[in-house]
């Protein structure tokens, strides 16, 4: 075989075996610690919008653009079609609310903002369920 065959081959199998094991490396935990921060990071933006800050906000944007990344990633290596498509909803409104965030646009942040939050119930209805304890996991079966 060619080196330049070779080459090609090798390159293949690395672009088809990279995303999947991507996929793999999100486990539960590491979901559990995605949401946590999404829950901590949207506490902080009001305080942030109301300063106007865009580094604060950017930062923002990007815990959430990581998080809801890893949410995606975690739904779509399951196969959970429907979960997937709100983290993927949820991923896109949080890019929005990056970009705009970090370039001082309030107003297009305070929009995407609203839009993200608005994925949150639906998916955590269909997906997510409260222990006695108070604390919560995904729903058994998902
Ligand atoms: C794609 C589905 C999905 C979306 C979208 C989603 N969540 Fe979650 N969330 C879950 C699931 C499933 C759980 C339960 C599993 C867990 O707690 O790890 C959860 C758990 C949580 C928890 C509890 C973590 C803990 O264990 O204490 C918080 C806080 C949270 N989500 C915040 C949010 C916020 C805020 C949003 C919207 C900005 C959001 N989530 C959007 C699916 C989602």
């Amino acid at each position: 075989m060619s080196c330049r065959k070779m080459l090609g081959i090798i390159a293949l199998i690395a672009a088809v075996a990279v995303p999947a094991w991507a996929l793999q490396e999100v486990s539960v935990d590491d979901y559990d610690a995605a949401m946590k921060t999404i829950g901590a990071t949207q506490r902080g933006v009001r305080g942030h919008m109301e300063a106007q800050s865009a580094t604060e906000l950017g930062a923002d944007g990007a815990k959430f653009v990581e998080a809801f990344g890893k949410a995606e990633a975690f739904w779509k290596a399951r196969n959970v079609e429907d979960a997937a498509e709100f983290a993927a909803t949820a991923l896109a409104a949080a890019r929005t609310f990056q970009e705009a965030g970090a370039a001082g646009d309030f107003e297009a942040a305070g929009a995407a903002f609203g839009e993200l939050r608005q994925t949150c119930r639906p998916c955590h209805q269909a997906y997510r369920e409260r222990l006695e304890d108070g604390s919560y996991r995904i729903k058994q079966g998902s």
